[in-house]
């Protein structure tokens, strides 16, 4: 493929925080942008976890050359012992089968002609457990996992697929998270600050292009140094 080719991406969550500025980010690469959320504002707006649903939006939209999956969900914050069932259930839902979903609908179609790259979001959480968010941070892992899966599989096809992993970045979902557990999470970066959206929608970006050729099923940091492996 040509670089000269406008590129389509599908930004789920494309509406709000991390979407919403890799969208921007992508946008302005010249890149011809699809936000799929549940969220009005959307340009299609899907629940991720609704299988049959994020089908049908792909059939719908047509041949893609790059996904982010950036639609989340906090989840509930509370020892695991005090966690609902329901909570529990909800989280993996849209954080899990909603990344499953998309992957699962887009993957071919990027494998049949030969490039394609995807950008899941995962967390530090996936990575360290962070305390009071075991739904969201077991979630953040099996994000991970699927991706180095998804790599492997796709290796020798052109379609690249990894995954990053913020630390406390300022977009809304942080009003979802509950003060204490925010206060710990932000207290552990190094840098002290938190992140802001354009920083992590650069290495989106970057990762969404033809400048990464030798990395898929990579998990990029991007922690203010909190990460430590
Ligand atoms: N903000 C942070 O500190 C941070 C850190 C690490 C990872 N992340 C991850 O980054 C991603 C984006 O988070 P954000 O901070 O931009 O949050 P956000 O709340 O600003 O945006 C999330 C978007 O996902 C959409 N969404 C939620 N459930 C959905 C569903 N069922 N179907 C379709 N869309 C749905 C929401 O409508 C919203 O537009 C999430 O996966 C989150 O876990 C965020």
């Amino acid at each position: 493929m040509t670089s000269s080719r406008t590129r389509t991406a599908v930004i789920t969550g494309g509406v709000s925080g991390l979407g919403r500025a890799a969208a921007l980010r992508l946008e302005a690469d010249g890149v011809s942008v699809v936000t799929l959320d549940i969220a009005d504002g959307a340009d299609v707006i899907v629940d991720v976890t609704d299988a049959a649903a994020v089908r049908a939006a792909a059939d719908e939209i047509g041949p893609i050359d790059i996904l982010v999956n950036s639609a989340g969900v906090v989840g509930p914050n509370a020892p695991l012992w005090e966690i609902p069932l329901d909570g529990w259930r909800r989280t993996f839902a849209v954080n899990v089968d909603g990344t499953f979903h998309t992957c699962r609908a887009f993957a071919p179609g990027m494998r049949a002609r030969g490039w394609g790259r995807i950008v899941n979001i995962a967390s530090m959480a996936g990575k360290d457990g962070n305390p009071n968010m075991s739904p969201y941070s077991a979630t953040k892992a099996a994000v991970i996992a699927m991706t180095k899966s998804l790599g492997k599989e796709l290796a020798t096809s052109g379609v690249l697929a990894n995954a990053i992993a913020p630390a406390v970045i300022e977009t809304p979902m942080n009003a979802d998270t509950e003060p204490e557990a925010l206060a710990h999470i932000t207290g552990l970066i190094p840098m002290r600050r938190v992140g802001r959206p354009e920083e992590v929608a650069e290495l989106i970006a970057w990762l969404a292009s033809d400048k990464v050729s030798f990395s898929t099923g990579a998990v990029y940091d991007i922690s203010g140094g909190r990460a430590t492996y």
